[in-house]
């Protein structure tokens, strides 16, 4: 037994203690001094307990509890004793009873800490994130890891009883196919060369499957250089998986099982299989993107036929250089959405780079837009009528290259139910996006990439397109949303040799260029390979979901900003010169 000895957690206190002597130890969250009794509240990761220090039982104790601060550490004995009924607190789990302190040891001191221990806290993210451990202290901070530690053992449960075998994969690599930009480490005794931090196992769990693995997963760091977002950190974690003699169906059947697995366990919520499916197709053309939010409608729908040859040039235009004509109808907006707020959703989609928004306000006082004086009136009436329009309604139009149609107004969908609260939290709506198409090109490398990556099977059906119309191929890749967040992707591979040379013919890899990058990859599948597929999660956006943030830094114990930095540690900062040396590097700045 230590000196610290407690017997109870602080929040495991209650009637059914009553009459007992214990001790718990923690940190002062308040005190309160009045007269001959101090009140000190004393924390730690299970709750909170209200210890009372009496005058009468020694001075010196009383003495002691009369110099102890928020956030000193305690350690406290004494006898449980109910309260008072007026002192009574129901929305504490401690708050029928109190500790009645006889003895009392401050094992450490603490200054002002620089941000309250609260759940409601108004410190700026740049002081939670210096004085982290302070943040981290905070209960709602406490409860996203302890939710984040059952996710994580839920997992591994389910691969275990699934016959899933963790395998640890290297962090000093080579450079992995996902398409961010690597971090690199320096080789101290090969001078100029360089490891690449893994932005996935992708590699290392194909290569596995030839091994005879069969089913391999990993709870994994991930490292990608790329620009940060809301829901991107540049070292984030995979529950990554690879399983072998299977389909596409198959790694979809055990992933959705996943899933309803750890909301059952973490949420007790049922998530009902099997998770609709929705081609990649359907998706963009329903709602403008991959990783559709199907809790409200807000659809986008086509009405370039209705005004290709329309007198408003943007809208002829358009159609004649390839682009489309997409329309939402934000159903019961008119008196919603004053004229100024209209003028704001056009400067949105103009962040997504689109040229313009038309409007169609079908008002109680007759129609109002700015472009009706270019529409005849059936064209007008094709279009309310194709949105379902009715009056009261707001029609908004976007005219634009495909990309940029399909991504302002599926954005403006979202801005729009965010503005109109058209969401309901309480929902967690799944969905499988398929038939992902094979290859994007990329108009500044001016060649065709690989949309998941160079190892992903095209669809059986669409193979023979590969040499006459590359870009319509669709591929075995599927990726799991919920709520409008990719929470995970992955695919089928490619395991037959001349069907992976012909993919890297179409990116524009010459053999030997091909050989370079991925030889090791290629020269283990010589020796019979199993067809494989597998996927990968974010665990840290599953987390989010699960608890209700928007904010990746909230599921993620020390976070990068916005910068890829630490503020707590101050990495990255400079290497000092003998290090640099060692490792033959100069810097330039
Ligand atoms: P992908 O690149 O789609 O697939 O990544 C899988 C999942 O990882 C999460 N994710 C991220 N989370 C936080 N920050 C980031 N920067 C970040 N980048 C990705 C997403 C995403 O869905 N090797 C393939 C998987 C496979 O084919 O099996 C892969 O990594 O939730
Ligand atoms: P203009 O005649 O250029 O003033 O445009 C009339 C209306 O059309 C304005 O409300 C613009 O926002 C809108 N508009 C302009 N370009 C586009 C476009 N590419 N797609 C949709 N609306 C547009």
């Amino acid at each position: 037994m230590g000196k610290y000895k407690r017997t109870h957690m602080c929040g495991q206190l209650g009637l059914a203690n009553v009459g007992e002597a214990v001790s718990v130890t923690g940190w002062v969250q308040r005190t309160r001094d009045l007269g001959g009794l101090i009140f000190i509240q004393l924390r730690d990761r299970s709750g909170i307990v209200q210890a009372v220090v009496n005058k009468d039982v020694t001075e010196e104790l009383f003495e002691l509890a009369g110099k102890v601060r928020g956030e000193y550490v305690l350690a406290v004995s004494g006898e449980v004793i109910k309260r008072a009924e007026s002192a009574i607190n129901p929305k504490m789990s401690t708050g029928y009873i109190e500790l009645a302190v006889k003895e009392l040891e401050v094992i450490s001191k603490a200054e002002t800490p620089p941000i309250y221990i609260e759940d409601d806290l108004n410190a700026s993210e740049t002081l939670r994130l210096k004085y982290r451990y302070l943040d981290l202290r905070r209960p709602v901070m406490q409860k996203v890891f302890i939710t984040r530690h059952k996710v994580a053992k839920v997992v591994r449960d389910f691969m275990d009883e699934n016959g899933f075998l963790e395998v640890e994969t290297p962090m000093l690599t080579k450079t992995t196919p996902e398409g961010a930009r690597d971090y690199l480490v320096p080789s101290r005794v090969q001078p100029g060369n360089f490891f690449a931090l893994p932005q996935s196992p992708q590699l290392f769990k194909q290569i596995l499957m030839v091994s005879g693995f069969d089913k391999y997963f990993q709870i994994v760091k991930c490292f990608r250089d790329e620009d940060l977002r809301a829901d991107r950190q540049p070292e984030f974690t995979q529950i990554d998986l690879e399983m072998s003699f299977v389909d596409k169906e198959d790694v979809m059947e055990l992933n959705e099982r996943l899933l309803q697995r750890v909301f059952k366990e973490v949420l007790d919520y049922d998530i009902q299989l099997p998770v609709p499916k929705m081609t990649y197709k359907e998706a963009m053309e329903r709602y403008g993107s991959d990783k559709p939010d199907t809790r409200f409608g807000l659809e986008l729908k086509d009405i370039g036929d209705i005004v290709k040859t329309s007198e408003f040039k943007v809208f002829a235009d358009t159609i004649a250089n390839g682009g489309l004509i997409k329309a939402i109808n934000a159903e019961g907006c008119s008196d919603k959405l004053s004229r100024k707020e209209i003028d704001s959703l056009g400067e949105f989609v103009k962040t997504y780079r689109a040229k313009g928004l038309a409007w169609i306000n079908l008002s109680a006082e007759g129609v109002k837009s700015p472009i009706a004086k270019f529409l005849k009136e059936e064209e007008l009436n094709a279009i309310i009528d194709r949105v379902g329009g009715k009056t009261g309604d707001i029609i908004f139009i976007v005219a634009d290259s495909p990309k940029v149609a399909y991504d302002s107004l599926g954005q403006l969908r979202l801005e729009l139910a965010r503005r109109l609260e058209l969401i309901d939290k309480s929902k967690y709506n799944l969905l499988w996006v398929t038939e992902f198409p094979l290859l994007d090109y990329d108009e500044e490398e001016n060649r065709y990439v690989a949309m998941h990556h160079p190892f992903t099977s095209p669809m059986d059906e669409d193979i023979q397109l590969l040499d006459t119309d590359p870009k319509s191929v669709r591929a075995k890749a599927y990726d799991i949303v919920l709520n409008g967040y990719e929470l995970g992707g992955g695919s089928i591979r490619i395991h037959n040799s001349e069907l992976q040379e012909k993919m890297f013919g179409l990116l524009g890899f010459s053999k030997e260029q091909a050989w370079g990058k991925f030889g090791f990859l290629l020269e283990a599948f010589k020796y019979g390979t199993p067809p494989h597929g597998g996927l990968a999660f974010g665990l840290d956006r599953i987390i989010m979901l699960l608890t209700g943030t928007d904010n990746i830094k909230d599921v993620v114990a020390f976070p990068k900003t916005q910068t890829a930095s630490c503020l707590m540690t101050n990495a990255p900062s400079p290497a000092d010169e003998k290090q640099l040396n060692e490792l033959n590097i100069k810097t330039t700045v």
